[in-house]
This record gives structure tokens, sequence and C-alpha cells, in this order.
């Protein structure tokens, strides 16, 4: 079991440079199954769910091998449609091979997917959107088993801006000769990343606002790529940098993907200097926003949700949030309360007063951006802290600790 532990009270200084996005690597490595041939990406993120997307790459029979920072993939030797429950209990992006494997093969065979456990994290939306497309879904237990022997041109009208389903249906859509149109879209970058991606590969999709247009049945060919810039790994460090009233300098991301974010930190006192590819943040005084409130892209992001309350914790004044994406993501709430945060919470709803002081304590890692959210509080925090189960964490920040410990930061990491 990894845990951090961490002596709290230094003011993250330093600079940065961002990882590539885990949430575009992830759909763009289910993505080389649909294109077939070799794909190389680079920019990929040493964390552990690049691993688990390995680890389903090669189980389908492709080639896949990591160095450094590039991936590479030789789908052409894809064999299996079926993808087992020991892998699919390890993160949610597993549910992104279902689009892939039936533009691939017309056939695939998956279990509900694992992961952040963040509420009801159903996929009807997905199901719902490729049997529009004409796929048959059949239910066995825990396995279901999805195939799309003739896939039909049609408009999926999605209900909510899904980013998993948009993901899912743009795979799909990859084999329906004609047109499929997805409507009400999720317009989160990384949906743009893959779109982009697609196309190198030779698919035809268009956007229009947040309609999605996919030509399929056009031959793919593999490509090169580079996965865009992680934007909720760098709201987490600017967030971080805040809350312990620091001074960083974050290099390669997209400043333009974090506006939601960094408007808030400026509400909040901060002093933020944007460069083309490059944030620095200042804080000597940390002031309470509200309301703070979640919403799909370019709202404030879900996965800040946890990290900005734990800045809140230590602010002047109070602030209200508002979780609209999740049904169950205050689950870091008591941690944070264990380190002397008053915070009052109902199911989606927080009132956070800002302490002057946080004490150190131990905490376990509830979920990837909890357990982030609980290293911001112990970094300020007085005293000593150990953060367990922080395997959580390593899903989706690479090298979480060195880079700290680079800014100044008193944590290390024992297995
Ligand atoms: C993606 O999850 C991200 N994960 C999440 O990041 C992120 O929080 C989320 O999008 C929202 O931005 C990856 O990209 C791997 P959704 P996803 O489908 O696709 C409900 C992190 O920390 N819903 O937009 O699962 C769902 O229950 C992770 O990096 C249905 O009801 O998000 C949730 O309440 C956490 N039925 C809401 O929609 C469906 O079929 C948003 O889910 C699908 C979703």
């Amino acid at each position: 079991m990894v845990a951090y532990h961490i002596s709290g009270g230094a003011p993250l200084q330093g600079t940065i440079a961002i990882h590539g996005a885990k949430n575009s690597v992830l759909p763009l490595l289910a993505a080389a199954v649909a294109v077939g041939g070799r794909c190389t990406l680079t920019n990929c993120p040493a964390i552990r769910d690049v691993d688990t997307a390995l680890d389903i790459l090669r189980h389908l029979g492709c080639a896949a091998r990591r160095s450094a920072d590039r991936v590479e993939v030789d789908a052409s030797g894809a064999n299996r449609t079926d993808i087992p429950a020991r892998l699919m209990r390890r993160m949610r992006a597993a549910v992104l091979f279902l689009g892939a494997l039936l533009t691939r093969f017309g056939r695939a065979e998956i279990s509900l997917p694992g992961g952040c456990v963040l509420g009801e994290r159903p996929i009807d939306l997905h199901l719902f959107g490729l049997r529009r497309m004409g796929a048959e879904v059949e239910a066995r237990g825990e396995r279901i088993v999805c195939t799309m022997a003739n896939p039909q041109p049609c408009t999926i009208a999605l209900p909510f801006p899904s980013v998993g389903a948009t993901e899912n249906l743009l795979l799909a859509a990859l084999a329906c000769p004609d047109e499929v149109n997805i409507c009400n879209a999720a317009l989160e970058p990384e949906i743009a990343d893959l779109v982009l991606f697609l196309r190198a590969c030779g698919a035809e999709i268009a956007e229009k606002g947040s309609v999605l247009r996919v030509r399929g049945g056009v031959p793919l060919t593999g490509c090169a790529y580079r996965v865009m810039p992680d934007r909720i790994e760098a709201a987490t460090y600017l967030i971080a940098a805040a809350a312990t009233r620091g001074d960083l300098l974050l290099t390669e991301l997209c400043p333009e993907h974090l506006t939601a974010v960094t408007e808030l930190l400026s509400r909040a006192s901060c002093e933020l200097t944007v460069g083309g590819h490059s944030l620095r943040l200042r804080c000597r005084s940390l002031r309470a926003v509200s309301p703070i409130r979640t919403a799909p892209y370019d709202g404030f992001p879900t996965d800040a949700q946890a990290p900005m309350m734990a800045a809140m914790a230590v602010a002047e004044g109070v602030s209200v949030f508002e979780e609209t994406i999740f049904s169950d993501r205050l689950r870091h709430v008591p941690a944070l309360r264990r380190m002397g945060a008053q915070i009052l919470a109902a199911k989606t709803h927080a009132v956070v007063t800002g302490v002057k002081t946080l004490y150190g304590a131990r905490a376990e890692a509830t979920d990837l951006r909890g357990g982030a959210a609980m290293v911001i509080a112990a970094l300020c925090a007085q005293g000593e802290s150990v953060i367990t189960e922080a395997e959580h964490i390593e899903r989706g920040y690479a090298d979480f600790v060195p880079v700290l410990q680079a800014c100044g930061a008193a944590i290390e990491r024992s297995n």
C-alpha cells in the first residue's frame, strides 16, 4: 500500500512542466484499436491508468510498449473482442474500448467499468447511443455483450453531454456508413484531442457547436500524435500553490483550458500571469470565493472541486460548493474535517468556513482527486500527515511526489 508522509507549512515555489492529459491519452489508446495499424503517442504521462490501458491492449492481441513519454501501439494483431472483469474494474476509461471494438470487429464483451467511486456511474447513455447506431446489447449478469452487424446512420441526441458517452459514440460511429450526428456532445478539450487524433488517422469528423458529425466507413491508418497537456493536473498544482501561499510557474500547458479555475483563483486574490503555454500563480493571502459550482466544460471542472475545497478550507471567509456532475463526490470531506477544516456538507452541497490552521492527520485517499485534496490540505497543515491508499492518486498524477518535493514540499512516499 502506497502512503505519503507529509510535514506541512512550506509554500510551494518553483516550476512544474505539465504532463500529457490522463483523460485524453486513455481514449486515444482505445481509439488505436478502432484505427488498427501502428499509432505512436508522445507526451504520455507515466500513470497507472496508462499501464492498465496497455494491459487491455495486449490482452486484445495488440503490441504495445512504452519508453519514457512515448507509447507505440500496433493494433494490427488485435484478435479478441472481450475484456475481462479484472481489467474493466481498474478504471472507468476501460469502457471506451467498447466503441473501438464495435468499429473494429462488430462485437465487444465487457463488464461495467470500475474507477473512482463518485456515486452511481451507469453507462446507459453509451448504450442508448450504440443502440441508435444499430447495436444489439445483451446483459448477461455482470457481463455486457454488444454486437453491431449493420451500423446505421443516425442522429443521437444525448440528454446530458457525457464525456465518456461522447467518446464511445465517436469511436463506434467510425464504422457507420453515411453520417452519424452526435448532438449535445461533450465539449471538453479531451474530446477535441480525440477528434484531432482520429482526423490524423483519416477519419471524417466535423464539429458544429455541440454537434459532432462523423462520416464513417472510411479507411483509417495509424498516425503519430502528441497528447494534449493535462488541464486538471495543472489546476491541481495551481490550487496547491494558492493554498500554501506559494509562487509557482507551470509550463507546457494550455492556459485557455482552465480559465474557469484561473478566474476563480484571481477572484480569490491570487496573482496570475498568463503566457502562451505557461501560467504563474503567486498568492500572499487567499480569500474565499462563492459559489463554486461544477459544470460541463467550460464551466468549473468537477475534477478540480475537491482540490479547490482544500484550498478554501484555509481561505479567509465562507465558500459554498455545489457538485452538479456526480452524485457522491464529497467523499474527501471527512478527511479534511479531521485536519480541522470547518465544512458542512450535504449530498452535493458543502459550506466551507476557512480556518487559519489545519492540523496534520492520517487520512485514506478515497479517489484520485479527493486524494489530491487531502495532500493539499496536508501541505498547509501544521504537523505531520499520512495519506494512505495513495495508489488512487498515482492513477492520474505522474511523478506526484518528486514534483512536489522539487517545489519545496516535505513529502515522502512509502510502499
Ligand atoms: C470523465 O468521466 C472523466 N474521466 C472524469 O474524470 C470527469 O470527472 C468526467 O468525465 C466529467 O468531466 C475520464 O475521462 C477517464 P461523464 P465520465 O460520462 O466519462 C452520468 C478524473 O478524476 N452518466 O461525463 O465517466 C455520470 O454518472 C475522472 O480524472 C450517466 O448517467 O463522465 C455522471 O454523473 C473522474 N450515464 C455524469 O453523467 C452515462 O451513460 C458525468 O459523467 C454516462 C454518464
